[in-house]
């Protein structure tokens, strides 16, 4: 018999508490949308309690997707649940997951409750939230440092109160793939009714450990795996979406009986979005979707991967959508060939306008750069959903040497004035950014500045993340363009845009 294992993504959640991750709404539905063609089963929106933009987001999510579950996180408490029914109920699978700490530590400085009062909370709000659907996951938060006969206590009751899933984070990844096999197995052998619900494991990386712990926990008998893509998440991350669905694939020798419902050859492409969308860069050696996770260095592993890939390659690049198709667009590349990419790429199901929009960006782009690849393609797609409409605009920037110094002449509207700053920089970002600070005659600082090619040629295309400050807010701004300067004003008026908007 074949178990399948739920994937259940916390991206959009556990990911973006990354530290300096805030991702608007257009973004969010963008990933949550690849995460649906990538095939996974639950997704874990947002927390609608926790602001508004969280809750509309949400919502969204919620409105548009039709294959996935989607989940809202909420705090064990009525106005948390209220308000997380109210975003996802627009979905054709909604769940609501609950959440209350069970380990000494945080009963007694957190919350400052006592196990019968957690007891009691968790299960009236379990049954609060049954009365508006059935899917309901509780989750003991810090489970892995609380005590297993108060766990036992605890998912008992709430099985009762109609939890369909329990879920055991090891919230401050302490615990080892041996001890989480002990809990788990302990776990279904003591809780009365867990073979009627879905065991779920939530993993953090603290140690290094999270994917591992996962990994231990299917093989105990976890039934679902919370993940996000390329592994972010709170502190040093969550377990890797890609890595423990490719341990299920790749190791069918170990696991033949579980499967999942990803589908591979999208892991790359999903992994790109998230990235660009989110600011983060994926480390060159992170296993399955850095960039070096294929590379052949040394001379002796480049002549045997050339006589038998398999000598040194247990994974081929193709499997996860990496040149899974050689075919590069360059400027003569027509529509349908465009199309057919961003199909390709799981990003089929845009609307024919967006497409079209899309078609004539990649025309600009392939103007300037003669080889267009997958990377390229994608970085349009995201370009296009970092593109906020508000208070500033640019119209044209130019950037001279006076004195051997930089001299930025910038044009740009505010509320449709137009305006033209001028002011000399250390560089020409810096004399930019001085520009436009300049007109706004505001307080807001540039706290952090970030600069990445999206692919390796020299006329590869630039992105730009900034974090701009102000009044202990940041706003992320993004930017990308085949040259450097403008790829930094239009990642700083995006992220101006932001605030202002706020
Ligand atoms: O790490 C954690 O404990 C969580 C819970 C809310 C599931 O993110
Ligand atoms: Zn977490």
């Amino acid at each position: 018999m074949t178990n399948h294992i739920k994937i259940f993504d916390t991206t959009l959640r556990d990911g973006e508490q990354t530290p300096g991750v805030n991702l608007n709404v257009k973004e969010k539905l963008m990933i949550a949308k690849k995460l649906e063609s990538l095939g996974v089963d639950i997704i874990e929106a947002g927390f609608p309690a926790a602001s508004n933009g969280d809750f509309e987001a949400v919502k969204t999510i919620a409105s548009e997707i039709k294959k996935s579950t989607v989940a809202g996180l909420s705090r064990a408490n009525e106005k948390d649940i209220l308000r997380c029914w109210e975003a996802v109920k627009y979905a054709e699978k909604p769940r609501i997951h609950t959440f209350i700490a069970t380990s000494e530590i945080h009963m007694k400085h957190k919350l400052k409750m006592t196990k019968e009062e957690i007891v009691k909370r968790a299960t009236e709000m379990v049954a609060y939230a049954k009365t508006f659907m059935d899917d309901i996951e509780f989750s003991a938060e810090d489970a892995l440092r609380t005590e297993p006969e108060f766990l036992v206590e605890i998912y008992e009751a709430v099985i009762k109160a109609g939890a369909t899933t329990l879920n055991v984070p090891d919230t401050v990844g302490y615990r080892t793939p041996t001890e989480m096999f002990e809990l788990i197995s302990y776990l279904k052998k003591n809780v009365k009714g867990i073979d009627n619900v879905d065991i779920s494991v939530h993993c953090h990386n603290d140690l290094g450990m999270a994917v591992a712990n996962s990994l231990a926990a299917v093989e105990a008998g976890a039934t679902q795996v919370e993940c996000t893509i390329n592994g972010i998440g709170e502190r040093a991350g969550n377990t890797s979406l890609e890595e423990i669905v490719m341990i299920l694939k790749t190791r069918k020798d170990r696991y033949s009986n579980f499967e999942t419902s990803i589908d591979a050859k999208q892991i790359y492409s999903t992994s790109r979005l998230v990235s660009l969308l989110t600011g983060v860069q994926v480390q060159p050696n992170k296993a399955i979707v850095g960039a070096n996770a294929f590379a052949h260095e040394s001379g002796i592993h480049q002549h045997g991967v050339l006589a038998n890939k398999e000598t040194y390659e247990i994974i081929s690049p193709e499997s996860v959508g990496r040149n899974a198709d050689s075919l590069v667009l360059g400027k003569l590349s027509g529509k349908h060939a465009f199309v057919d990419k961003l199909k390709k790429l799981g990003f089929g199901d845009l609307e024919d306008s967006k497409m079209d929009q899309l078609f004539g960006e990649f025309k600009k782009l392939a103007d300037k750069k003669k080889y267009i690849v997958d990377e390229d393609i994608i970085a349009l797609v995201t370009g296009d959903a970092a593109k906020f409409e508000g208070k500033v605009k640019l119209e044209s920037f130019e950037i001279t040497r006076r004195e051997g110094k930089p001299k930025a002449e910038v044009d740009i509207t505010i509320d449709g004035d137009k305006k033209t700053g001028i002011a000399y920089g250390d560089g020409p970002v810096d004399a930019a950014y001085h520009a436009i600070k300049e007109l706004l005659n505001d307080k807001f600082e540039l706290e952090e500045y970030k600069l990445d090619s999206i692919t390796g040629d020299t006329d590869a295309q630039a992105q730009v993340v900034v974090v701009i400050e102000k009044d202990g807010q940041r706003f992320i701004g993004r930017g990308q363009s085949t040259d450097i300067v403008e790829a930094s004003i239009i990642a700083y008026i995006n992220g101006i845009n932001r605030l202002y908007k706020n």
